[in-house]
């Protein structure tokens, strides 16, 4: 073979073992191959100058030569790309055989655990459960609960107004008149749900928070019925062998009126931290539906009578829970809430 091209030859191997990575290889086919100043490609422009006689051979060495060095960079360039995707799917590489992370799961929160057993308690007893709005007209708020002009509960100190004849509810009454409109007797309903007063909150007031309504209406309800009630949902609410005891009260859609207390279902009547000593825990409001009441939503009273009673579900959470702040309730605070999951 000519020297000058066995020593190009040996020369480009030689260049081929310095190459590191792919990178470089540009710059050495380049230095052989490229068409302007490419050794190689330099080697080829002189045939034309060589004698006949050796044009024919040489020329075949040249581009053998050539061949070879081209196969020589694409073998390096091939080995290259492979190296370089065996490591990136070395680096990509999932083991599942690894543990996973679990995913967080949610769970209720405790005012919603206490409503749904408030729910299923009743809903055994034959009552439904109904919504009511959260805003209402003045109508639904007072008129038609016998809350006259004048009277407190109408103040906006304790009210929210949204506007002069709308206002967030303060108390889930306003769905016994709903429910009376909508449906006729007998009826027996439930409407838990979110009330709003203007409260400053400390440990036992939120300016938000939840009641259950309850709502019975027929021929022949006596306030027998309302006591049996009451006591069937402590027993079933708290636990067997507790005592309800009805206090009289004054609300000015229920008469007569009652508050309703049970004995302490932690020391049964004896006096504790949760009762505060007493041995009683105040369950809520009630009595027999005002006779204005029913009038107002075109029932009878002379033919229907009902009973009604208002509980309030977060001092119940309170209570089961052993919580002695209940604005923890709505702060929804997750570490705080974890513990009911
Ligand atoms: N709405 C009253 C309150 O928020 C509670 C109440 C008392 C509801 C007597 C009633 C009832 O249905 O009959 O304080």
């Amino acid at each position: 073979m000519d020297e000058k091209l066995t020593n190009l030859r040996s020369g480009f191997f030689e260049d081929l073992k310095a190459v590191e990575a792919s990178e470089d290889l540009a710059a050495l086919r380049d230095k052989y191959l490229g068409r302007k100043s490419g050794l190689i490609a330099s080697e080829k422009k002189r045939v034309g100058s060589l004698s006949p006689g050796e044009r024919a051979e040489f020329g075949r060495l040249v581009n053998e030569l050539s061949d070879e060095v081209e196969g020589a960079i694409k073998e390096l360039s091939d080995r290259f790309a492979s190296s370089l995707e065996a490591a990136a799917l070395e680096r990509e590489k999932i083991d599942i055989t690894l543990a996973g992370t679990p995913p967080r799961q949610g769970h209720l929160h405790p005012i919603t655990l206490v409503r749904r057993r408030i729910e299923d308690i009743f809903v055994a007893m034959g009552y439904s459960v109904k919504a009511g709005p959260e805003i209402e007209t003045s109508f639904y708020n007072f008129d038609a609960l016998n809350i006259p002009r004048g009277h407190p509960a109408r103040d906006s100190a304790d009210t929210f107004y949204v506007s002069s004849d709308l206002a967030l509810r303060s108390q889930t009454s306003t769905v016994q008149i709903h429910t009376m409109q909508q449906q006729a007797p007998p009826l027996r309903v439930i409407s838990p749900g979110r009330v709003f007063r203007r409260d400053t909150p400390d440990p036992t007031h939120n300016p938000m928070f939840f009641q259950v309504e309850g709502l019975a209406v027929d021929r022949h309800i006596t306030l027998a019925d309302l006591k049996g009630t009451l006591q069937k949902f402590v027993e079933l609410m708290f636990g067997k062998n507790l005592k309800t005891r009805f206090r009289p009260s004054y609300f000015p859609f229920t008469e007569p009126s009652a508050e309703v207390d049970f004995s302490c279902y932690v020391c049964g009547g004896a006096g504790c931290r949760v009762c505060k000593g007493s041995g009683w825990i105040e369950l809520g409001g009630s009595g027999m539906v005002h006779p204005n009441v029913l009038r107002t939503v075109g029932i009878d009273p002379e033919e229907y009578s009902g009973f009604a009673f208002g509980l309030g579900i977060d001092r119940m959470a309170g209570r089961m829970y052993d919580i002695d702040d209940i604005r923890l309730l709505f702060e929804n605070d997750v570490r705080f809430l974890e513990q009911f999951a």
